[in-house]
């Protein structure tokens, strides 16, 4: 078992009867969502509102009863990956471009729970690059926003082309190395026209479920 696959599953266990779940996106809930799959097949009575197009399909694939987020009144328990995770449990998610709805999902949610291998747990923010989804019209003028705030913005790209999120929308990349002040990007970036979301998530997980060697750590906030 590799450590993507201890953390996610480990997730799965605080899955319970008559629960509505967030499903997050990435390669370490992928296993979550396996696991939930099996428990569905084995009875279990949930359902699940779904974090990107990418999960959806995976889950339906798998078999488990999926909702519109709008259709319901709150979310008890979402699991999600991160890119990174520091000591105050704050994060940085995005890596796979769904950061939109996963902080819309994580927002509604009564309980948030990341699964993480232990490589992503860092002192300080910053090493991976904050993602900022931004409304395509206005990309160059934020990007030279952030230039002039020596932020490094990188446009993401795919396959030779510009990366567009399940919203439609473009990627900045911010590449900082470390962020020194947290809460003050978190409120700078919430406060700039354009800027449809972004990748800090402060505040808001509960639980942190690492692997290392497969052995599990959880933290709680
Ligand atoms: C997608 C995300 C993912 O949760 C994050 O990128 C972690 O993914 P992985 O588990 O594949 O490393 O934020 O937008």
């Amino acid at each position: 078992m590799n450590d993507k696959k201890a953390a996610g599953e480990k997730a799965a266990e605080y899955v319970k009867d008559g629960m509505v779940i967030g499903l997050g996106t990435g390669s370490t809930v992928y296993y979550t969502i396996c696991k939930i799959g099996s428990m569905v097949r084995d009875g279990l009575k949930i359902k699940a509102v779904s974090t990107s197009q990418a999960t959806n399909d995976i889950a339906v694939k798998l078999g488990i009863p999926m909702v519109d987020l709008n259709c319901i009144d709150y979310i008890d328990i979402t699991i999600d990956g991160a890119d990174e995770v520091d000591t105050s449990l704050n994060g940085i998610k995005g890596g796979g471009g769904a950061l939109l709805l996963e902080k819309i999902v994580a927002t509604y949610s009564k309980y948030n729970i990341w699964v993480i291998d232990s490589n992503k747990y860092v002192s300080k923010l910053g090493r991976f690059p904050v993602p900022v989804e931004v409304i395509p019209n206005s990309y160059m003028h934020l990007s030279r926003l952030f230039e002039k705030n020596d932020m490094n913005p990188i446009l993401r790209m795919k396959n030779g082309e510009v990366f567009t999120t399940d919203s439609g929308n473009y990627i900045l990349d911010l590449n900082m190395k470390y962020i020194e002040k947290v809460h003050e990007l978190n409120s700078w970036l919430n406060n700039i026209t354009g800027v449809v979301e972004h990748g800090l998530f402060i505040n808001i997980v509960d639980k942190v479920i690492i692997a290392k060697n497969e052995e599990i750590n959880i933290l709680t906030r």
